[in-house]
């Protein structure tokens, strides 16, 4: 079976089996590595990507039902010689510890802040809490949000 999606802007068509979840689709096949596998149960944000804009858990999406959806992964941000602005404030903020976690953490915050410019404390905890930090660096990712926030409301003013 091929199912064509859009990843990261282009399209592409994949061949793996239709009920692959896109986390396999995603590194095994299309070559993409930034999501990761942590529990494989939707459990851990890992693996998030967004999926028409909003975050997933790609572990639990079987790719036979994403016939013509979009999908974004962290590598569709920005790169490491050109980083994204919230790519930049998690750098700045030294987020990372093992970094396994980050790029789920990066793309449920983009999702955020996409739809939500000026987002409060109160918002940026309740969205992230979907996401685990194994190395307990949450309050640097946190920080890291709300920075990435500040430095987009100025871009745009
Ligand atoms: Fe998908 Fe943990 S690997 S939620
Ligand atoms: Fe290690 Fe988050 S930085 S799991």
């Amino acid at each position: 079976m091929t199912v064509r999606l859009t990843i990261n802007g282009a399209e592409r068509r994949v061949e793996s089996p239709p009920d692959t979840p896109l986390l396999y689709v995603l590194r095994d096949e299309v070559g993409l590595n930034g999501a990761k596998y942590g529990c494989g149960l939707g459990q851990c944000g890992a693996c998030t990507v967004q999926l028409d804009g909003r975050p997933v858990f790609s572990c639990l999406l079987p790719v036979g039902a994403l016939e013509g959806r979009q999908v974004r992964t962290v590598e569709g941000l920005g790169t490491a010689a050109s980083p994204s602005i919230l790519q930049r404030a998690f750098e700045e903020e030294q987020a990372a510890q093992c970094g396994y976690c980050i790029a789920g953490m990066i793309m449920r915050a983009q999702a955020l802040l996409d739809r939500v410019p000026d987002p409060d404390e109160a918002a940026i905890r309740a969205h992230m809490q979907a996401n685990l930090c194994r190395c307990g660096t949450h309050m640097r990712i946190l920080r890291a949000v709300r920075r990435a926030a500040t430095a987009m409301r100025s871009t745009v003013s």
